[in-house]
């Protein structure tokens, strides 16, 4: 099954089920980005919305694109502001987004996109200089452990296909495009360090 197809049918319940990484991953972009957020912003794999209405009340112009039609609709009807423009959208092609962006925002969703260096290269020609690149995704540690994106779909379990990023790949790649790392951080649940970390989140800083 493709990720498009696989989030499509998801999307009717993405919102709904218990997702402790979805919400983990909520209040890291709220924490990360509380006082970062202005301008005009790139949201990539907006999904359902999680995070789009809280992205658009701190800027002037918000972004949001991704590969599944389903998942968008949920993020249409729920964020309705006149600074949001919804697009359709895959990041593993070229990107037609728009350029001189001050944030862009990824939120779970490298975890489908085998080649990193394409996305922070197509980043770094979409931000301004200086521009900000945020990344959250599920921790390598919880994918060796065996995680996956997945999901109940009319009486079977789906899992989507996923690739498996090392902490150096996404810096390595940040470094290759230009990128200067501002803060890396870890999410636990329930801020329990005794166990993995579910979410590693990066700020990087477009240095070009
Ligand atoms: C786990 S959801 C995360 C949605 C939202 N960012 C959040 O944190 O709740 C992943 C999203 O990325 C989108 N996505 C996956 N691969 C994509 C691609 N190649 N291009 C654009 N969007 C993609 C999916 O359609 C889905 O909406």
């Amino acid at each position: 099954m493709s990720v498009e197809t696989g989030y499509d049918q998801w999307a009717a319940t993405y919102d709904e089920v218990a997702n402790p990484t979805r919400d983990l991953e909520k209040e890291a972009c709220e924490t990360m980005l509380q006082d970062r957020v202005g301008g005009t912003v790139l949201e990539l794999g907006g999904g359902t919305g999680k995070n789009t209405g809280w992205l658009a009340e701190r800027c002037e112009r918000l972004v949001s694109a991704d590969l599944s039609r389903e998942m968008q609709a949920v993020a249409r009807a729920k964020v309705t502001a006149a600074n949001v423009e919804f697009r359709i959208g895959d990041v593993r092609e070229n990107w037609q987004f728009g350029t001189g962006f001050d944030l862009i925002t990824c939120s779970l969703i490298l975890e489908h996109v085998e080649d990193l260096g394409h996305i922070f290269r197509e980043a770094a020609n979409a931000l301004k200089p200086a521009g900000l690149f945020y990344v959250c995704e599920l921790h390598p540690f919880k994918q060796y452990a065996g995680s996956k994106a997945r999901f109940e779909f009319e009486g079977s379990e789906k899992v989507l296909e996923c690739y498996r990023h090392h902490v150096t790949d996404y810096t390595k790649a940040a470094a290759a495009t230009g990128f200067a790392v501002e803060d890396i951080s870890e999410w636990f649940d329930g801020g329990d360090r005794a166990e993995l970390p579910r979410l590693i989140a990066f700020l990087f800083r477009n240095e070009e």
